[in-house]
């Protein structure tokens, strides 16, 4: 797959460029196409060099790619995707964002009214774009690195179970990473809020890395 990592410059965009770089063609998009270069040179000295991953301007990204995945801020989401909707066509669009603020003693989750990030995401794209949710409870440092097996699960929203089903296998290519199926984009919000959640049990009991798992008790 080509998959363009828009702001694919910050933490968790790196963390895919270095899970994903040695399988399929990776785009680093940033707002600064030398920047973009730059990070893809630096992931693919990482990799020792086996991979395809190129960087350039964020709607050049979006451009070249089947796969998308929103690697922004929640304070830059909504102008990014809006001002390159003239990139899209008929991509899937993976969004990991999770709009949170921190108040000083803990992490809150605070929605746009849309409801989500992914129903924002949704509402801003042309309707042959297909929008997926996931990755929000997983750690950009341990993605980062490509030795680390990962236990967590990845919960994954979507009205489109062909988009789901691609979703689910970039997850599950990431070892350990097992992806879950949690519903329709309309629950985006509950995965979406997991993230403040974790962070505070984290920051609270000293947890580092942290991630999520559902276990089974039988
Ligand atoms: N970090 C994690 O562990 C983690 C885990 C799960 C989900 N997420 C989600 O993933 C998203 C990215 O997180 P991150 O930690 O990777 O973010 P980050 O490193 O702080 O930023 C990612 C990139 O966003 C771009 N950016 C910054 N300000 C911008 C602006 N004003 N307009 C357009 N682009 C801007 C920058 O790229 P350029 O300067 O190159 O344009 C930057 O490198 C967030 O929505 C977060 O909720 C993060």
């Amino acid at each position: 797959m080509k998959i363009a990592l828009i702001g694919g410059t910050g933490d968790i965009g790196r963390g895919f460029a270095v899970r994903w770089g040695q399988k399929h063609e990776i785009i680093i998009g940033s707002r600064n196409s030398d920047k973009a270069g730059e990070s893809a040179a630096a992931v693919m000295q990482l990799l020792g060099h086996v991979g395809n991953i190129t960087g350039t301007d964020n709607a050049s990204a979006i451009a070249k790619a089947d796969v998308v995945v929103l690697c922004v801020p929640y304070g830059n989401l909504s102008h990014v995707t809006s001002g390159l909707q003239e990139a899209y066509k008929n991509q899937l669009v993976i969004s990991p964002v999770v709009p949170m603020t921190y108040n000083g003693k803990f992490f809150q989750y605070h929605p746009p009214m849309e409801g989500s990030a992914a129903l924002q995401v949704r509402s801003l794209l042309p309707q042959g774009v297909k929008v997926v949710s996931a990755f929000h409870t997983i750690c950009a440092a341990a993605l980062q690195d490509i030795n680390r097996v990962m236990k967590a699960d990845v919960f994954i929203c979507g009205d489109d179970a062909p988009a789901i089903e691609i979703a689910a296998q970039l997850a599950g290519e990431i070892k350990s990473l097992r992806p879950l199926n949690a519903g329709p984009l309309a629950v985006s919000s509950m995965v979406e809020s997991l993230t403040p959640f974790l962070l505070n049990v984290a920051r609270k009991n000293k947890i580092k890395d942290a991630g999520i798992a559902v276990v089974s008790e039988r």
